[in-house]
């Protein structure tokens, strides 16, 4: 992870990243994403949104999805994400975000680039054409996002990087048209656990859109429930623990999953396994997983509705005066001002 002090610099460096309110958060959303986040609020400036703007690109319950804002706002929360230091906030809520994602759909972006967009084509598969444009248009209401708020570094799970990268390029050519209006951005992944993968196929990655909720350990998933699910996770051939990403793929993810709700390394994970079969180290796991779900849980369950709101339109009002800065010198650039 790139590292910097607050006071190797006057000017912290800026951290932009957000989940969409779209499904049932997941222990990949945390250890992907959330877990990172809560570690780097020590050295950077760091905003976090609720992107639900993002969610709408797949149809959404309205009820639903009001209620999934103030979920994943408590589960930022719950994760350690401290109001008082980053900002936290509602994309929709800072109406720049699509202002700026038109005028970036006019300056900067292709259709080739979309077209290129491999989570676009894994998602539509074979009904592309009925796909809404907001699904197809989605990376650059990303690349505005990050662009808003002068962002330095992005933190995010693997699937997401190719977003970063479009957003470099949009940036890139957006300066080279109008000079230098846009920070150019880094994505960081954490090295084990950027991607973790479904429970029952070690093939496919953990999603909080998936239909089968087996797949995944929900962060609210009652206990025993993730128990369940962990026991029921598919192991490989062999017997012995042993992290082999090649060969012993659905292993090699649970490791990772214990590593990190567990923080114990993996080759200390092996050791501590070593002639012991995969029955005592699943028990062990669900062990692990449960008590991280119980202490999280106790966290969020201790947060009310009226805190979250009032935490919104804190960082709504905050978000909003950085955004409308960037949003009218962009105006400004391209002439409508
Ligand atoms: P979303 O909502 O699909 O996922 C939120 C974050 O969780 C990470 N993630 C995972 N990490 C490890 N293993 C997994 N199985 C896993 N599944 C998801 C994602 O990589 C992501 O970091 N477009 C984004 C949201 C977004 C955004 C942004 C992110 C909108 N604007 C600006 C960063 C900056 C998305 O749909 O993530």
């Amino acid at each position: 992870m790139i590292k910097q002090k607050k006071s190797e610099s006057s000017i912290a460096k800026i951290i932009f990243s957000g989940i969409q309110p779209s499904g049932n958060l997941n222990i990949g959303n945390y250890i992907g994403a959330i877990s990172q986040w809560v570690e780097m609020q020590k050295d950077y400036d760091c905003i976090f949104s609720i992107v639900d703007y993002h969610a709408i690109t797949v149809k959404q319950n309205p009820e639903i999805l009001r209620k999934r804002i103030i979920e994943v706002t408590k589960i930022y929360l719950a994760a350690g994400i401290d109001p008082q230091k980053s900002i936290i906030f509602q994309q929709s809520t800072v109406p720049a975000h699509t202002e700026l994602a038109w005028i970036l759909n006019c300056y900067g972006t292709h259709i080739a680039d979309l077209n290129k967009m491999t989570q676009f084509k894994d998602k539509t598969g074979d009904n592309k054409e009925s796909a809404s444009v907001g699904l197809y248009d989605y990376p650059v209401l990303m690349a505005s996002d990050i662009l808003l708020y002068g962002t330095d570094v992005v933190p995010v799970g693997e699937d997401q990087k190719q977003h970063v990268e479009l957003t470099r390029d949009i940036a890139r050519r957006f300066n080279g048209e109008f000079g230098p209006a846009f920070k150019v951005p880094t994505a960081v992944v954490r090295k084990e656990g950027a991607r973790i993968m479904s429970l029952l196929d070690p093939t496919k990655k953990m999603s909080k859109s998936d239909d089968n909720q087996n797949n995944c350990i929900s962060l609210l998933d009652s206990p025993e429930n993730a128990r369940k699910k962990i026991m029921r996770a598919v192991t490989d051939s062999g017997s012995d623990v042993v992290y082999d990403v090649e060969n012993k793929p659905a292993l090699a993810n649970l490791l990772t999953i214990y590593a990190q709700l567990g923080i114990r390394q993996v080759n200390r994970l092996e050791r501590d396994y070593a002639g012991k079969g995969y029955g005592d180290f699943k028990k062990d796991l669900a062990d692990v997983v449960v008590k991280f779900l119980e202490n999280f849980q106790a966290k969020y369950n201790a947060i009310s509705d009226d805190e979250v709101l009032e935490i919104l339109e804190s960082g709504r009002q905050r978000a909003e005066n950085i955004a409308s800065k960037k949003l009218e010198e962009v105006r400004k650039l391209i002439g409508v001002r």
